[in-house]
């Protein structure tokens, strides 16, 4: 089962963070798990559309300017990082997942991909781009086949293999609260990798080796991996 950093090793340091991925990348973690918002033609690194859980400020994200929220302090003196911050700091054998939360423009975010793989010593193949929104994954896959889709859900829906197969999507990755061991049959006959969030307990990790799982969410990668080794 691969171990992705949730928001990087967040709940050892602020989470979606330089701090909080190196963290994660230091401890051998599979891959990252980022969250990303558009703002101002600039792709920041956050989860939440509001700002007082995770930074300094307060008030909506997007009635801040790119600069304004780079002064904002987001946990321990880190700023809140840019996708391409990111991308320069990815070891090549390490994943990364990038979960779009409040992308308008997809162009933007493919020429930062593009861009990064340029600049930086990493590939394609290393990035999984997710959402909750298909629409965006749809637009994406439409234009850049070669890029992994992952198709997020909460639920587990009757249509979960239509949309999979409309997203061309290289895995589904669906909550600990739905997961079943008939769903991860069925992804797996249909060819796809199945991914859980989010996922820190040892009673868990238990369960979803015995479902046959792929990979796992983590807030604290480091404990996972630990209790992954001795089941
Ligand atoms: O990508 C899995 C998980 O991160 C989705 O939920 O709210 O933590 O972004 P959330
Ligand atoms: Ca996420």
């Amino acid at each position: 089962m691969l171990i992705f950093a949730h928001r990087g090793a967040s709940a050892i340091a602020p989470e979606n963070t330089l701090l909080s991925i190196q963290t994660a990348i230091d401890s051998n973690v599979d891959g990252i798990e980022i969250d990303i918002f558009e703002i101002d033609g600039q792709l920041l690194v956050i989860h939440d559309r509001w700002l007082e859980r995770t930074t300094s400020g307060s008030g909506l994200l997007t009635q801040h300017s790119f600069a304004d929220l780079r002064q904002l302090d987001a946990g321990k003196g880190q700023k809140i990082p840019t996708l391409d911050e990111v991308l320069a700091i990815m070891p090549k054998h390490c994943l990364l997942n990038i979960e779009l939360k409040g992308i308008n423009n997809i162009e933007l975010l493919l020429q930062c991909i593009d861009q990064g793989v340029l600049k930086y010593n990493i590939t394609t193949k290393q990035l999984l781009l997710s959402s909750f929104n298909h629409h965006q994954l749809y637009a994406i896959t439409q234009q850049r086949p070669e890029l992994a889709i992952g198709a997020l859900t909460a639920s587990l829906p009757l249509t979960y293999a239509t949309f999979a197969t409309a997203l061309n999507a290289y895995s589904v990755h669906i909550s600990i609260d739905t997961i079943s061991k008939d769903f991860v049959l069925d992804a797996h006959q249909r060819g796809l990798q199945v991914y859980v969030y989010t996922v820190d307990r040892l009673e868990d990790i238990y369960l979803l080796t015995s479902l046959g799982v792929d990979g796992i969410f983590a807030n604290n990668p480091k404990q996972a991996r630990l209790y992954m080794d001795n089941i």
